[in-house]
């Protein structure tokens, strides 16, 4: 069997092939930096109609900059769309696994896409291989890959698995791929460990000459950093440790933001008691640096493709040792109860009867810089008011198409233009902080609107500039 040319890859002559298993958020995302950064990528899915528009130099979903690398990706012939595993895994040294881990009605996390392409990938193997796991799993997962990637091992092929998760925030997905604030490789090879450090240093290199452009615009959301210039160097962000460890530190992270997050809400219904200013707390006590300011927004809560699954699938991985994770449990009720609290807010300014009061509803994704509506707080409090009557005329700048794939009422009419929401509206209520919602000029439309009222879902509005305009103001 023929052996593949021993990676060396600081040696730059010598870079390294890579395929990725998966095209969604994280895997073409990754495809099209390490693709920019030089590197030959092959982008794998099983999904033709997903490649199909790859291949003419696109993405398939809405990601701010991510549009322009992959064009350039396909330009430079870099960036190698297909479906066909064999010529993706025969031709590359590293494969990445990037594939959808949805959570089981229990909220166990669902393996079979990660476990299909380790087999896919296996068929496939003509030489040596570093495997590198990225899809979001429960602990132990690695090591049942492991066991299948054992069974292919022999004296003539070495293949490698590697943990890696990924951290990327979608709206921000290509800025958290370029300048990432650690990067966790674990396994139990050092030599397959320092390969994978040295492709990432490839992006890292690479990143040093992408301009801040307008893939920044929400990269630095709830985040204490300023600019890229904050991060540390390229090695002291690097975490070398275990399967497991790596594995555990993903889950664990995403939880602890969700916690973050519950608490800030948790502390915003106490202030709504005795009418303290839960922005000011938060400053307060964010600003103690070993507390830290971000993720201590309070608002409509937390979603998306993350957050719910990862504390769902942690609090499972827990109980399936006998350990009940208490505090996530409240996490999760504290999260769930929050578009109640919001209601209670809305009835302050509307009354206690909403039947037939008109909102001017801003926001239907989980969060901006996003057309994703998956588990979205913003479209959740909008079902919630249309089951107590409202009618609802909405607007988002990007979610619409696939909210109304799942939400349509005979009360609800979806709005292309922010300026025709308003009309006869009782009530304003922002569910999603788009900066086109915070920057709007709302003078411009208290003519339109039946009764001044504002709701703020998400904490963003100036207070005292919009009760300057004659609006009723509430918000956390
Ligand atoms: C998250 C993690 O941040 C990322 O590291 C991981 O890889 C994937 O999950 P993402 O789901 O894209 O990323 O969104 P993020 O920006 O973290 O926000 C998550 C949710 O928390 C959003 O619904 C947001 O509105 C909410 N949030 C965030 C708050 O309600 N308050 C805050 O202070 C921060």
């Amino acid at each position: 069997m023929k052996q593949k040319e021993i990676v060396d890859l600081n040696n730059s002559n010598n870079t390294p092939a890579v395929s990725i298993v998966g095209v969604g958020y994280v895997g073409l995302t990754l495809a099209a930096i390490l693709s920019n950064a030089g590197i030959k990528t092959y982008a794998v899915d099983i999904d033709k109609d997903k490649i199909d528009i790859i291949k003419k130099g696109k993405s398939y979903f809405f990601e701010p900059g991510l549009n322009e690398f992959v064009k350039e990706g396909i330009e430079s012939k870099k960036l190698i769309p297909t479906t066909n595993y064999k010529a993706a895994i025969e031709n590359s040294d590293i494969t990445f696994i990037c594939v959808g881990t949805p959570s089981n009605p229990d909220g166990s996390v669902n393996l079979d896409f990660v476990f299909k392409s380790v087999k896919s990938i296996l068929e496939n193997i003509k030489s040596d291989l570093i495997i590198v796991q990225k899809s979001t799993v429960p602990v132990g997962t690695g090591k049942r890959i492991k066991k299948m990637i054992d069974k292919y091992n022999s004296k003539d092929i070495n293949i490698n698995l590697i943990s890696s998760p990924e951290f990327l925030r979608e709206g921000s997905a290509v800025f958290d791929t370029i300048f990432p604030d650690r990067i966790i490789v674990g396994g139990n090879s050092k030599k397959a460990i320092k390969k994978v450090v040295a492709l990432y240093e490839k992006i890292d290199n690479f990143a040093k000459n992408v301009k801040q452009n307008d893939f920044m615009e929400y990269a630095l959301l709830y985040t204490n950093r300023k600019r890229n210039e904050d991060l540390a160097s390229f090695f002291k962000r690097v975490i070398e440790t275990d399967l497991e460890s790596s594995e555990l530190i993903k889950v664990t992270a995403n939880s602890f933001l969700a916690l973050k997050i519950s608490f800030a809400n948790s502390v915003s219904r106490l202030c709504a008691q005795n009418r303290a200013k839960t922005a000011d707390v938060m400053v307060g006590i964010g600003s103690d640096h070993r507390i830290g300011k971000s993720f201590l927004t309070p608002g409509l809560g937390y979603g998306g493709g993350c957050f719910p699954k990862d504390v769902a699938g942690m609090i499972n991985y827990a109980n399936s040792y006998n350990f009940s994770f208490n505090i996530l449990d409240e996490a999760v009720k504290i999260n769930e109860t929050q578009v109640y609290f919001a209601i209670s807010k809305i009835k302050k300014l509307l009354g206690e009867d909403l039947r037939n009061k008109k909102a001017a509803f801003l926001g239907l994704s989980y969060k901006p810089g996003t057309s994703d509506v998956r588990k979205s707080q913003a479209s959740r409090l909008l079902r919630k008011i249309l089951d107590r009557g409202m009618a609802v005329f909405v607007y988002d700048p990007q979610a619409i198409s696939e909210a109304k794939k799942k939400i349509s009422h005979k009360n609800l009419t979806y709005i292309d233009n922010i300026k025709d929401v308003f009309k006869k509206a009782d009530i304003i209520i922002l569910a999603t902080e788009w900066n086109e919602f915070v920057d709007f000029d709302y003078s411009k439309i208290t003519k339109d609107m039946n009764s001044l009222n504002f709701f703020d879902g998400r904490g963003v509005i100036d207070e005292d500039k919009i009760k300057e305009l004659g609006f009723n103001f509430i918000g956390f």
